[in-house]
């Protein structure tokens, strides 16, 4: 693996998966493989998981890891080509990707959208400019309008705890008070697009996502119709994407949208965390034995791992 900025990067998604099952067994058997190898984490967001668990993925496997907090730490970066920088930017993506591709010999980068441009959030300025600058791979810890890490743990769970040959998947919009990006959502449809699953997405009338993304999965109105014999119920807010960004159904307008233990019926529950009790799911189905959400986030460890595996293998 060269990279992994998205889900185009997979080739094999069966063979991955069993492979971050077999890491999952025996974590510390390719300790040899990141020796003297470093990755640099950076981040322009907030993270629990995905820094928590990276981190110690690619401590797993031998490697050395850097930490960096960009919008706190670091000289506020420039992207634009042939801009004259003589507002806030101090430093050049040009320059900052290089300088940290002799540092590090892999580059993760978290960097939301702005949820005010689409045209620009969907450019992917932030990690096509470090993949188009850096001389070393680049992993997407989730950026504007993906999340891949993320939906390979997602894969991983739902592989691990199916009991059914094709499960039923649904995922659920659920309503949230502030504007959330669409990365978990995009990556988590066009992870089940790649599996062998019966995948139906269900969200209120006007919170369609990118046709992109979509394309031919099954999307139903009705929440309830939707969930109706579910395996696995996997639930995420996002903004609403026409009106780019904007939150127009609310807690107080769409709370019968929050996923309750009746909603649920016999179904797993998924959620990438954090989440929002009382608001997105009840306290009753978190804290049920139908909620597999501890299990997910302690797979974006070894979603994490198995990526930077194939990638350290093939810098070697
Ligand atoms: N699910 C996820 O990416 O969690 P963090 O935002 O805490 O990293």
């Amino acid at each position: 693996m060269k990279k992994y900025t998205g889900l185009d990067d997979i080739t094999d998604l069966k063979e991955l998966i069993a492979e971050a099952r077999e890491i999952k067994k025996n974590p510390y058997a390719f300790e040899h493989l990141g020796k003297r190898k470093r990755l640099v984490m950076l981040f322009f967001n907030s993270s629990l998981r995905t820094r928590l668990s990276t981190e110690k993925a690619a401590c797993n496997l031998g490697m050395d890891v850097t930490v960096m907090n960009f919008n706190s730490d670091a000289w506020k970066l420039e992207f634009e080509d042939g801009t004259v920088m003589n507002a806030d930017t101090s430093e050049h993506i040009k320059e900052a990707a290089q300088v940290i591709s002799q540092y590090g010999d892999v580059i993760a980068v978290r960097a939301f959208p702005t949820l005010t441009d689409k045209a620009k959030d969907e450019s992917e300025y932030v990690i096509s400019s470090f993949e188009k600058y850096a001389s070393v791979p680049v992993v997407n810890m989730e950026s504007a309008t993906a999340h891949p890490l993320q939906a390979l743990a997602d894969a991983i769970t739902i592989t691990e705890l199916s009991q059914q040959s094709k499960p039923k998947v649904v995922l659920s919009w659920a309503p949230h008070p502030k504007a959330l990006p669409h990365a978990v959502a995009n990556s988590f449809i066009g992870m089940m697009q790649k599996m062998d699953v019966d995948f139906t997405i269900t969200h209120p009338k006007g919170y369609e996502l990118s046709a992109d993304v979509v394309k031919n999965s099954k999307v139903v109105y009705d929440q309830d119709e939707a969930l109706k014999d579910a395996d696995f119920v996997y639930v995420k807010n996002w903004s609403n994407y026409k009106e780019y960004g904007k939150v127009i159904a609310t807690p107080e307008t769409h709370s019968d949208w929050m996923v309750t233990s009746e909603k649920l019926g016999t179904a797993q529950f998924m959620h990438c965390l954090p989440v929002r009790r009382n608001v997105i799911v009840a306290d009753e189905v978190l804290d049920g034995d139908q909620s597999v959400v501890i299990e997910q986030a302690n797979n974006r460890t070894f979603s994490a791992q198995v990526v930077l595996k194939r990638i350290l293998e093939n810098l070697a």
